[in-house]
């Protein structure tokens, strides 16, 4: 006789496979969710958690396997039929209406009606509710293009609870969200598993995996690595079922020999911040990390560098050479380039392949007299495959097929084959993998030694200090200080990253 089931999963999901052309998602994958419980899925990108989560929410298919919930099977044809079984999703990219307000995005497509109207008192008054149930204290008539990513995630939240999921399924919520915003969520993540909603939870951050999981299942191209549970849920177990292979020295910056002055800012305002004036330079061969709090200018900087935003005053010199980047394709033109935190907005073309999407900002490079050099793109785009380790059957397939992580390494991809002088990367290793981390921290390193000035954005303090040669820290759109790499620590850091600036720490 066998052993009778402790308690009825949840959640059954057994020999789960799924193919896409030329790449098999998914293969013979288990997992089961208890009521209640906080269960992550880990794996390096493209090890198929996005897939098993769509499968779970109706909008794929497996090609075989079987789903239970609560011991019955269910077969899911759309996702309003998970919805009715009480699972939800939460996209990997957001997917709410940007024009309509949160409650509209709410109630969308099941809108309570009053005599056959939209009934937008009940509308308002629901979402008012949901919205106070995890604690965020909006007018639900607000457009949702008005939130901050942290709103907009709390969001879908709301929306989840409002079709009573009982299996909430988030995948990536926290790579775009501050600090502060992060720790809310968990603490609606911990207020709902009380509540005897299940979660499924995946992130790259392990800390995060760490801190959260009652227990974790861990992916590998497509396979079930293993499963971890309470005290086994270690950064050492984790990475080693992910990767299968140690990843100790994550960051390795060879010192570097200091270069001429690559690029000069002087005077620079910037709209969002009028008040400030920014300066700083950064050498041939340097690497320099911005640190800061989400909102501090950041990514303004490196936007306004690039052309994307106009300044309203101030000196850009690169190379000695005074420049007036009006657009984007000046600063390509003079040798800068810019990989974007939001790749699906700015990144790369869906719609392409990921050959068309790697030669994009650098066709002036591969064309010769007018015409294409479809050798050279082809020769440039498989090396990049290669150096960022893009994990796709072939480099024409549809950029949109790849898994998030590998998306992004095609944004870089497309940007360091234009070779620049100057390389503006914003927080580059968002929703990356440890293993791929590592290649591209070697790929700055090796960048950074032919030559290339590098200044990068990164909300991860580990990456800031284990790869920047200088750090220059910013406040609410002023720089609060620099820091060379003898001086960085955690709390100098973090010091100058929350106060203003103070006579002390104003170097020049
Ligand atoms: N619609 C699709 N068409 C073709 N291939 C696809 C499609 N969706 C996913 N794939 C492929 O299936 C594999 C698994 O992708 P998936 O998105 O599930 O990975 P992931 O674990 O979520 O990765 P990441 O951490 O990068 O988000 C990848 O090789 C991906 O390219
Ligand atoms: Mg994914």
């Amino acid at each position: 006789m066998p052993a009778a089931p402790q308690s009825q999963p949840r959640l059954q999901v057994e020999g789960i496979s799924k193919s896409f052309p030329g790449v098999r998602a998914l293969q013979n994958v288990e997992m089961h969710l208890q009521q209640g419980e906080v269960l992550s899925v880990v794996g390096e990108n493209g090890a198929g958690k996005s897939t098993l989560m769509k499968i779970l929410a109706g909008v794929q298919r497996q090609d075989s396997g079987s789903v239970r919930v609560d011991g019955k099977t269910v077969s899911f044809a759309s996702v309003s039929d998970a919805m009715d079984a009480g699972i939800a999703l939460i996209h990997q990219e957001l997917n709410l209406a940007d024009n309509l307000t949160i409650g509209a995005n709410i109630f969308l497509g099941r809108e309570p009606r009053r005599l056959g109207l939209i009934d937008e008192r009940a509308i308002h008054r629901e979402s008012a509710r949901f919205l106070k149930r995890i604690g965020l204290s909006l007018d639900p008539g607000t457009l949702v293009q008005d939130l901050t990513t942290g709103q907009q995630q709390m969001v879908e939240i709301a929306k989840a609870l409002s079709i009573d999921a009982r299996v909430l399924i988030m995948d990536e919520p926290t790579s775009s969200l501050s600090a502060a915003e992060s720790e809310r969520l968990f603490d609606v993540i911990r207020d709902l598993r009380s509540q005897g909603v299940s979660i499924v939870y995946i992130s790259h951050r392990l800390a995060e995996v760490q801190e959260l999981s009652d227990r974790v299942t861990v992916l590998r191209d497509g396979e079930l690595a293993g499963h971890l549970a309470e005290d086994q849920i270690t950064h050492g177990n984790l990475v080693r079922l992910m990767v299968g292979r140690d990843v100790s020295r994550v960051f390795s910056r060879t010192p570097f020999p200091a270069g001429k002055v690559a690029v000069e800012v002087r005077g620079l305002r910037t709209s969002t911040w009028p008040a400030h004036e920014l300066n700083f330079a950064v050498h041939s061969g340097e690497i320099v990390g911005i640190a800061g709090l989400v909102g501090a200018g950041r990514t303004e900087v490196l936007r306004t560098l690039f052309g994307a935003d106009a300044p309203l005053s101030g000196e850009i010199r690169i190379r000695g050479q005074k420049l007036t980047v009006t657009s984007p394709v000046d600063a390509i033109e003079s040798g800068i380039a810019l990989v974007p935190e939001d790749r699906k907005q700015q990144g790369v073309v869906l719609d392409m392949t990921i050959r068309e999407n790697i030669s994009l900002a650098s066709i002036h490079r591969t064309a010769r007299s007018g015409f294409m050099n479809f050798a050279a793109e082809r020769r440039q785009s498989a090396d990049m495959c290669e150096q960022l380790r893009v994990k796709a059957p072939a480099d024409t397939i549809r950029t949109g097929n790849l898994s998030g992580g590998n998306q992004q390494k095609v944004v870089l991809g497309k940007w360091l084959s234009m070779k620049p002088h100057l390389l503006l990367l914003d927080e580059p290793t968002r929703g990356i993998d440890i293993g791929a981390k590592q290649e591209i921290y070697q790929l700055m390193d090796r960048l950074a030694a032919e030559g290339i000035a590098i200044l990068f954005v990164s909300s991860e303090l580990e990456e800031i200090m284990g790869l920047s040669d200088r750090v220059i820290i910013m406040h609410e759109g002023c720089i609060t200080g620099e820091l060379s790499r003898d001086q960085l620590t955690e709390q100098a850091i973090m010091t100058l990253a929350t106060r203003q600036a103070s006579a002390a720490n104003v170097q020049n």
